[in-house]
């Protein structure tokens, strides 16, 4: 049964747990009653930050509480598989930071343990949810810009990371595609509402073992394309861009927390679509799984298990010519 209040345990005391807590203020039927570190130390200081009630030493502490109905996991790439399937087995719903795990193997593994336990489980592909893209999507389904014929994306950070860091760790899952390439070719699956028939990669190993920047390009049928770049070391603008028959669509700053899109028929008045978000719009993610969980869905239909899996195949597809492996892959 699902309470008026849904109990949400946070698994990991990192960077984003620490902004997904304080996003959930604008949830006002959310509440976090628990979040569990790998460290009581950690967990305690956490905990006395945002004030909750119940914090945990180990995540399977966290897994086993039965004051929580939901868990959020933000621990490294590396890990998501192994976290969201403890939680599951244990009866949580999940709800997983992306990228949703490393491999599409993984990723199987999880959706098979989320249907045997009949729980929740959506990845947390935050720019999805965000009003600009409900306004884009609608766009699109009315026809205004035609066929779509090309997607164009760039999701850049300029990170001074160390190498014990996860983004560029490749034992912790880092690197530059499954970091911050999985938005763009994410976006790509969201506009296109179909996966490519092919998938070419370039990636650049750099100085840690993992790529620092890389570039793919997605074909799908009838030839229409996405072209796609990502990057940890790179100084950038963030934008993306839908291409039609009859006109365009250009989102600035979509990667981040985007507030505006522009639209563009042939020969008509640009059109602008501007909503201001809250905090870092970590939000709206939390509405769409708590919007699943009163109506007694086990997935979200607007980001399917299916398409997180499909996703996660296309990333394999990418990385296949960049000459490493993660340790997850040799699961
Ligand atoms: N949606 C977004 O906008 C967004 C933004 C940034 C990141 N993310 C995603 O969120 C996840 C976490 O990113 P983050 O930047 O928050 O990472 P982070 O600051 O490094 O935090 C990760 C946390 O995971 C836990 N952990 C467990 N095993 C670990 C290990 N071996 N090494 C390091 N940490 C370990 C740690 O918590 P304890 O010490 O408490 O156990 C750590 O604080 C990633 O999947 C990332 O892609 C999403």
């Amino acid at each position: 049964m699902i309470r008026e209040k849904i109990r949400w345990g946070i698994l990991s005391t990192g960077s984003i747990a620490h902004s997904f807590v304080d996003d959930l203020q604008y949830v006002p039927d959310a509440e976090v009653v628990a979040v569990a570190s790998r460290d009581q130390a950690t967990a305690d200081k956490f905990a006395d930050k945002h004030n909750i009630p119940k914090r945990h030493a180990t995540y399977s502490a966290l897994a086993n509480d039965p004051d929580v109905d939901v868990v959020y996991i933000a621990t490294p790439h590396s890990m998501h598989a192994e976290n969201s399937i403890m939680c599951m087995q244990a009866g949580k719903h999940v709800l997983c930071e992306k990228a949703f795990c490393i491999t599409a193997k993984e990723a199987e593994r999880m959706i098979a343990v989320a249907g045997k336990k009949q729980v929740f489980l959506m990845e947390a592909l935050v720019t999805r949810h965000f009003p600009v893209s409900h306004k884009v999507l609608q766009w699109i389904d009315r026809g205004l810009i035609g066929d779509i014929r090309i997607v164009q994306a760039n999701r850049c950070a300029r990170g001074h990371f160390r190498p014990q860091q996860r983004h560029l760790n490749p034992q912790l899952g880092g690197g530059s595609l499954l970091d911050v390439g999985i938005y763009v070719v994410g976006f790509a699956s969201m506009v296109y509402r179909r996966q490519p028939r092919r998938a070419v990669g370039y990636g650049h190993v750099g100085s840690f073992g993992s790529d620092e920047q890389g570039a793919t390009l997605l074909e799908y049928e009838n030839g229409a394309l996405a072209v796609l770049t990502f990057a940890l070391r790179t100084e950038a603008v963030n934008e993306a861009y839908i291409y039609g028959t009859k006109g365009h669509i250009k989102i600035p700053n979509l990667f981040a927390v985007p507030t505006r899109a522009l639209l563009r028929v042939s020969g008509e008045k640009e059109v602008v679509f501007e909503q201001e978000i809250n905090g870092k719009g970590l939000n709206y993610q939390v509405h769409e799984v708590h919007r699943c969980l009163r109506a007694g869905l086990l997935e979200s239909p607007r980001m399917p298990l299916d398409e997180s899996l499909q996703i996660m195949r296309t990333l394999d597809e990418i990385r296949t010519p960049w000459a490493f492996k993660y340790p997850n892959d040799a699961q």
